[in-house]
């Protein structure tokens, strides 16, 4: 079967970037920002992208279902989530009924939530890194998907540490996306395994 990814973004967008350069088959690209450079960045490529203002619904539940709506319109089959701000709710989850893939940039599940990298700082971590996972209903808790580590250094900044992650980031995501698309993993509860040549 095809597979057609939706991307949901509410920034810069750079995880986006890597994603389309590794020439994935992008359908969508949703952001709840208008000014979210991720919808440059999908123009610029020739990918539909549509921002959807948060604001002009009254719930949450509703918000959600038109980004289902959008999902199902465009045959979306995989949603990955890149830098998108938001927390979906179960509704969202069991609606859309695929896999959602997030990027956080932290070891999971040390330092989930918002700002990562200076809750990595302010622990004193000597490594942090970045975690590819599937979205289940918690905050950042779902099964790992891949990982990768980079040293933090003691005169680190958060833009520093972020910086250095996120080329990372930008290598992991693609692997991960890969991973699933050609299904090449199994899921065991939270755990995730990957399919060896020849296996199946
Ligand atoms: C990345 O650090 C990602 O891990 C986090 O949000 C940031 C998004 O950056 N979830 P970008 O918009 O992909 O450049």
């Amino acid at each position: 079967m095809s597979q057609n990814l939706v991307v949901l973004a509410s920034g810069r967008g750079s995880n986006l970037q890597a994603l389309i350069d590794a020439g994935f088959p992008i359908a969508l690209v949703i952001t709840d920002k208008e000014n979210a450079l991720a919808l440059e960045r999908a123009k610029k490529h020739g990918i539909p992208a549509e921002y959807i203002n948060p604001k002009d619904f009254s719930h949450k539940e509703e918000y959600e279902a038109k980004l289902v709506e959008k999902i199902k319109e465009y045959h979306c089959t995989l949603v990955c989530l890149a830098g998108f701000m938001r927390i979906l709710s179960p509704y969202f989850i069991n609606n859309v009924n695929l896999k959602i893939l997030n990027i956080h940039p932290s070891l999971l599940p040390s330092f989930p939530g918002l700002n990562a990298h200076q809750q990595a700082l302010d622990y004193g971590v000597k490594f942090s890194g970045c975690t590819v996972h599937l979205v289940d209903e918690g905050v950042d808790s779902g099964p790992i998907i891949k990982q990768a580590v980079v040293p933090v250094f003691p005169d680190d900044t958060v833009d520093s540490l972020a910086e250095r992650i996120l080329v990372e980031e930008h290598r992991i995501y693609p692997l991960a996306v890969k991973l699933i698309l050609e299904d090449k993993l199994t899921f065991q509860g939270r755990k995730v395994f990957v399919q060896k040549e020849g296996e199946r």
